[in-house]
């Protein structure tokens, strides 16, 4: 029988299947680096695992509103306001199975079919799939490298049309870990309140950010781009609570209606155990966030370090997130043991069967001559592997 169109024509998300592809070789047996990890490698901090016991122990375990318990909502305002310098108030909010269910609500809430969104290159592969489900159609721009692959008003002028709906804003970025200052986000911010459009602003990695420079939320600058922006964000990265599933949203609050409707039927609430530890985490001693915070910052050092005396090979230096993006324009077509290294997913295949080490070629974040390494793996392992990809790179001819 005929299967859907719009869900077949869905990709796999390539960052897990490398991933899961590294923890198999791991589990053969193989001395395997894996540089794929989109998730802290550091476990969930005590007092949040004691606040899910808890919760369990006090028969915390029904059904809770969809759109997620009212202590957790003004959790999250208090953290908006304190952190962000944004009023939120509890009808704005929606509480969602993760970021990624945040995002997709997100889209389904303000697309319809036909509709375009904005996606800055490099782009965290599942937007554009998120986007094509909600029956809109992802427009790519790419971004200069010269200008730290981050977008200007300039490139985004030339993309808009009258059936843009939304851009997406991921600052600190996945893949390239790139942070946009004040002013790059005004002035984008000014060109979403022109063309009255609106932003996705995924703010995921917000806590994980280097050089002692602060995050800034565009929706902060004024009441016109406040009320154009969708801020996404979520515990899974900054707490390290990537299997906890809890993301969240904060919107208009029509839009924060519809998609606290939309979700009631088809998920109901997130999981209500996972919303008490959250509140956990966004209530209790915050030392725990500083001190991953200074660990990735410590390995983004180390592998600058590195990586700078590789030959023929240059990158963007990471300011945020816990990923450096490698560019290899220098060494593609050049020749392993004969073969022509074409592409970064030929790079990538070569790489993990010579030298067993996983990495992410960009492909699937818009650019197939580059890739990405997380640093959310330890020192020693992130040390043997750079040596690996140096000799790897070393051999071409
Ligand atoms: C840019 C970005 N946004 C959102 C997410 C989703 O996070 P969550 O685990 O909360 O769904 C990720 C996860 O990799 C991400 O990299």
């Amino acid at each position: 029988m005929k299967l859907s169109n719009k869900v077949s024509a869905i990709t796999p998300s390539s960052t897990l299947a490398i991933t899961a592809k590294a923890k198999q070789m791991k589990a053969d047996g193989v001395d395997v680096v894996g540089f794929g990890a989109g998730e802290p490698d550091f476990d969930t901090p005590i007092h949040i695992k004691q606040a899910a016991i808890k919760a369990i122990e006090e028969g915390f375990t029904k059904y809770t509103p969809a759109s997620g318990i009212i202590e957790l909502k003004k959790a999250i305002c208090d953290k908006l306001k304190k952190d962000n310098g944004l009023e939120y108030e509890i009808n704005q909010i929606v509480i969602s199975n993760g970021a990624k269910h945040s995002l997709t609500n997100a889209f389904m809430a303000i697309l319809n079919p036909g509709d375009e969104v904005i996606i800055p290159a490099p782009f965290w592969l599942s937007y554009s799939q998120m986007v094509k489900l909600a029956d809109g159609i992802p427009v790519i721009v790419y971004a200069n490298k010269e200008n730290n692959f981050k977008i200007t008003v300039e490139d985004l002028e030339k993309v808009i049309t009258d059936k843009t709906k939304a851009i997406i804003i991921n600052t600190p970025n996945n893949p390239t870990g790139v942070v946009y200052n004040e002013k790059e986000l005004k002035e984008i911010a000014d060109f979403v309140v022109k063309h009255d459009i609106y932003v996705i602003s995924d703010e995921i990695y917000e806590k994980l950010i280097y050089d002692g420079i602060k995050h800034v939320s565009i929706a902060s600058f004024n009441e016109e781009i406040y009320k154009r922006t969708i801020i996404i964000n979520g515990v899974s990265k900054s707490y390290s609570m990537t299997g906890w599933r809890i993301g969240y949203l904060a919107a208009p609050s029509d839009i924060a209606k519809i998609i606290s409707n939309m979700q009631s039927h088809a998920t109901s609430n997130p999981n209500s155990i996972a919303q008490k530890a959250t509140i956990a985490a966004l209530t209790g001693p915050q030392d725990c966030v500083e001190a991953m915070r200074k660990e990735f910052e410590k390995r983004r050092n180390y592998m600058i370090d590195r990586l700078t005396q590789i030959p023929n090979i240059s990158f963007i230096k990471p300011q945020g997130a816990f990923y450096i993006v490698i560019d290899l324009s220098n060494i593609l077509g050049k020749t392993f043991k004969g073969k022509v290294i074409n592409n970064a997913n030929e790079f990538g295949a070569i790489l993990l069967e010579e030298e067993n080490v996983a990495v992410v070629p960009c492909t699937d974040f818009g650019y197939s001559n580059c890739i990405r390494l997380s640093y959310a793996i330890d020192k020693e392992s992130i040390q043997k592997g750079l040596d690996r990809i140096e000799n790897f790179i070393n051999k071409l001819k």
